[in-house]
């Protein structure tokens, strides 16, 4: 191994000998990939004394394979204490060892290594000779082996990886850091003279609807004269150019017209389907190097699709149509393999953001893994692709200093050269949380010249402006140099209003990050909607973020848990603030991800009475028909007394008709409730009620079964009131939790109806419930209830359960966030029946008010206390909460608290039940 003089402590240490970056795109018989196990040293410092020895897999996180050297989680800290550029003498470095057969085939041609990914600085041998280093852990890496190997033999390759160094400041996001080659290492072998890359540009205009296909190919050597590129699009030559290769530099004249070694190819291309999230229509595209006699010298091939992205005014429009982003952060994370994602896993996330009615990724915060591009391109998914740029923890001073210059530049445009080629790529970032300094003008300078053909976006240098005490909506009206969009974090609804109507906006304004899914959370999420379709100039945004970063986690003695920061004994740590997905670490839906496909939903329903609807097709290029067919149902306390379909509804992209569905005469008596519930296949679902009745029957003269009942006006705080607000510090001030103790609840039992009143004191102001808990008797096994669901929902997130007849075991009913806290609450519940294992009724609550009811073996009490799943008790019986009041869910760890109508005050309720 060698490495020259502590280069990884080093800014300006960028890269040594490494090549430029490219698109890859080598044909597979000219690939030897080198993943799988390599031998593997864990040194104690770069240089240092052997920690451990080991086979590990490529790719991996050397952190994940049990080497003895954990992960470690923080959000805004450093890992270890700086200032910049320090780094920490104690600094895993892992040695990778491989021998590997050239193949003979690839004698006379060129042999280049390519590392996928590195965390943090890469150092490459071969045979013991240094070939040069690279940073940028996101990033692909190559360096030219030709002269270094002999193909038809062995060479010794050796990566030697260091865990820390500068750059890590320059990837403080808040995330896992771990450490190894997290992504696929390869050889792959080119002609001397070859492709080096390829940039196309697939243009497509509306108004003729014509595209235009403009191919650069970089060539690497010099071929003879006259050769060609030549570019096929799906099998058919579009055309070909002068591969201009003769180096003309020796007269001043040629020298000023020379723009490098290639070619360009300019081919119109008539009436060509346009490439949309919606629409992803995809083109092979094949490009040759042709000498003069005709022989191919080198072939690539990749996909591209037609399409145009621009900011006119304050919109931003594909295809010169203005598009909503209904976005996600995602992060490369596997619960068992960190940052070394699968083909699988990726592709798993794609279907189900897609089938979740989203549309947009952001690569927060770094560029992801290269196959979630290819994904996003085929199944249509807009991408905002963000640098590996974010200094947290020297948020305003680190990009301010110029030896950092470099490391941000290389990490801008090397991100713009790799990922150029991909139609779902719609808007560049910067990168996050960085401040501003004047490279990030000059880094969006690099990329609107490169790529005139996407928008730039950041979002710290507003941070500037709100610094200096600008309030939001003013300090988005700065004119930013840096960004073509304005994209702030968990704004506030009501600002993004006012910025909306104060003034004509100049902008987009697309949230970069906002409804922060943290726990049990994601509250008001339709009301952003609500802003977003009735503001021009709101264009939506990414949802903070996909997945829970729980990692899995063996705990020694058999059991695996789910762990997050600090359970790996990683110091410091942000504890569990990178649970904030809207799936589960093993990509299970968390109830938040059904409301955001409800409130995305592309088509909405208007009520206009009886059996009167107003569609919405919201698709931007998809008509109605295209899509499924829209099917009715009319529902009396849940049961379905009447069903039927429209078919196909032609309906133009952001146009609404009016329906009329053939409602039949109602009978509503007693407390039932009817609805009518619209559907478009599994797109979109709408429901409204029809009619209801409020003649509860007489109390039955039987007396009502006593269950053990108790106040309640505490919740085990969710992460949102432990975090951002501190609303559990607060109720444990208020003494809260044993309120049951000091407020009086007034029952009145008449035969098996109960009534109950509570006076909330005055100055409690924004508590989490008013409520009772019954206990349940221990045969009830599950539950059959009439109210929203099935799934967890709470006043502020509830777009996305409907009213219903549903059914769960008792053991379903919760969510089981990983880090414990208050779950499984449902609004507009009317009434349950708990049943034994034969299905058979234990008991039934009834005549229910649209009240909130959760149901769990565990209290409140012992979710506030236990700071893992594994450390709930078992309990032979459940609970019921039945709450005339339950405060919403909000955003608050970041962003907006739970908006004032889904809070709860004082005051006097009231409320009441059957019990038999
Ligand atoms: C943002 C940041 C994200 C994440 C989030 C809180 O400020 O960009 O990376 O830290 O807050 O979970």
């Amino acid at each position: 191994m060698t490495i020259e003089a502590r280069s990884w402590t080093r800014p300006e240490a960028v890269a040594f000998n490494r090549l430029p970056m490219t698109t890859f795109m080598r044909d597979p018989s000219e690939v030897v990939s080198l993943d799988g196990d390599w031998s593997f040293t864990l040194l104690d410092r770069p240089g240092g004394t052997v920690r451990a020895e080991a086979t590990v897999e490529v790719p991996g996180c050397w952190t994940m394979q049990g080497i003895g050297d954990p992960p470690q989680y923080t959000n805004v800290q450093m890992p270890f204490p700086g200032p910049p550029p320090r780094v920490p003498d104690d600094n895993p470095t892992g040695v990778y060892r491989r021998r590997v057969d050239v193949p003979a085939a690839w004698a006379g041609r060129r042999v280049v290594l390519h590392v996928g990914g590195a965390e943090s600085v890469l150092y490459v041998d071969v045979d013991g000779a240094y070939v040069g280093m690279g940073t940028d852990t996101r990033l692909p890496q190559e360096f030219d082996l030709t002269d270094l190997v002999t193909p038809g033999s062995a060479c010794e390759l050796t990566l030697t990886v260091v865990r820390w160094s500068a750059a890590t400041y320059l990837e403080d996001q808040d995330h896992w850091y771990h450490a190894g080659l997290h992504r696929s290492v390869l050889l792959y072998s080119t002609p001397p003279v070859h492709i080096a890359d390829v940039r196309a540009v697939a243009d497509w205009d509306r108004t003729t609807g014509d595209g235009v296909l403009d191919v650069r190919a970089v060539t690497g050597a010099t071929p003879a004269r006259d050769a060609l590129i030549r570019a096929w699009l799906d099998g058919t030559v579009v055309g070909e150019a002068d591969a201009r290769w003769e180096h003309p530099t020796s007269e001043p004249v040629n020298a000023y017209l020379f723009e490098g070694r290639g070619g360009v190819v300019r081919a119109a291309v008539p009436g060509v389907a346009p490439w949309s999230a919606e629409k992803p229509r995809l083109h092979d595209l094949r490009v040759e190097l042709v000498a003069q006699g005709g022989d191919v010298l080198d072939a690539v091939a990749l996909r591209v699709g037609f399409r145009r992205v621009e900011v006119r005014g304050h919109e931003l429009l594909v295809n010169g149509q203005p598009v909503l982003i209904k976005g996600v952060n995602r992060h490369d994370h596997d619960e068992q393999r960190g940052k070394a994602v699968t083909r699988d896993s990726i592709r798993r996330d794609v279907e189900l953001m897609k089938a979740h009615n989203l549309n947009a990724v952001r690569t927060s915060h770094y560029p992801n893994d290269p196959y979630l591009y290819d994904v996003c391109d085929e199944l249509g998914m807009y991408v905002v692709d963000e640098a590996n740029v974010e200094t947290h923890a020297y948020l305003r001073s680190l990009t301010k200093a110029p030896e950092w210059a470099p490391a941000i530049l290389e990490r801008v445009t090397r991100m713009a050269l790799r990922d150029e080629n991909h139609p779902s790529v719609i808007m560049w970032s910067l990168g996050n949380e960085s401040g501003w300094s004047p490279i990030h003008d000059a880094a969006a300078a690099w990329l609107r010249a490169r790529d005139p053909g996407r928008p730039v976006q950041y979002e710290s240098g507003y941070l500037e402006s709100l610094l200096h005490g600008a309030p939001p909506p003013e300090a988005w009206r700065a004119p930013r140099p840096e960004t073509d969009v304005i994209p702030p974090m968990y704004p506030a609804v009501e600002d993004l209003e006012e910025w909306a109507t104060a003034a004509l906006p100049r902008r987009p304004l697309i949230m970069c990050e906002y409804a922060h899914a943290m726990g049990n959370s994601c509250g008001d999420l339709d009301r952003y909607w609500r802003a977003i379709e009735a503001h021009p100039g709101l264009q939506g945004g990414f949802v903070w973020d996909w997945v829970d970063q729980a990692l899995a986690h063996d705990l020694g003695d058999g059991r695996e848990r789910l762990a997050y920061g600090g359970d790996f004994g990683d110091d410091p740590h942000d504890g569990p603030f990178c649970l904030n997905g809207l799936v589960a670490s093993d990509r299970t839906p968390h109830p938040a991800l059904l409301e955001a496909k409800a409130v995305l939903q592309p088509v909405g329903f208007a009520w206009l009475g009886g059996g009167a609807v107003r569609i919405t097709n919201r698709h931007d290029f998809t008509d109605l028909a295209e899509v499924a067919d829209v099917d009715w149902s009319v529902t009396v306390d849940g049961d379905e007394i009447a069903a039927g379909s429209l078919g196909r509804v032609p309906l133009a992209p952001g146009t609404s008709a009016d329906v009329r569905i053939p409602v039949p005469p109602l009978r509503v008596t007693g407390t039932e409730v009817a609805h009518l519930t619209l559907s478009v296949g599994d797109v979109a679902v709408g429901q409204t009620e029809l009619a209801r009745s409020r003649a509860p029957g007489p109390a039955s003269p039987a007396a009502s079964r006593a269950l053990d009942t108790r106040l309640c006006l505490w919740r085990a705080p969710i992460d949102n009131e432990t975090y951002g607000p501190r609303h559990a510090e607060r109720w444990d001030a208020m003494g809260l939790r044993t309120a049951h103790e000091r407020v009086e609840l007034r029952s009145e039992v008449d035969g098996d109806r109960i009534t109950h009143e509570v006076t909330v004191p005055d100055d409690w102001d924004d508590i989490p419930r008013v409520g009772v808990r019954l206990s349940l008797p221990p045969e009830v096994v599950a539950v059959d209830w009439l109210g929203r669901g099935p799934h967890e929902c709470y006043s502020d997130r509830r777009a996305g359960a409907i009213v219903g007849r549903w059914r769960t075991a008792v053991d379903d009913w919760p969510v089981r966030y990983v880090h414990p806290q208050a779950n499984g609450n449902r609004t507009g519940v009317r009434w349950l029946r708990f049943l034994d294992a034969g299905g058979d009724v234990v008991l039934t609550i009834g005549e229910l008010d649209d009240l909130d009811v959760t149901v769990s073996r565990w209290t409140d009490e012992e979710l506030a206390d236990a700071s893992h799943l594994d450390e709930l008790p078992v309990r032979d019986h459940a609970f019921v909460w039945v709450d005339a009041r339950h405060r919403g869910v909000g955003s608050g760890a970041v962003g907006p608290d739970v908006s004032p109508p889904h809070r709860v005050g004082p005051g006097t309720y009231r409320w009441s039940y059957r019990i038999r």
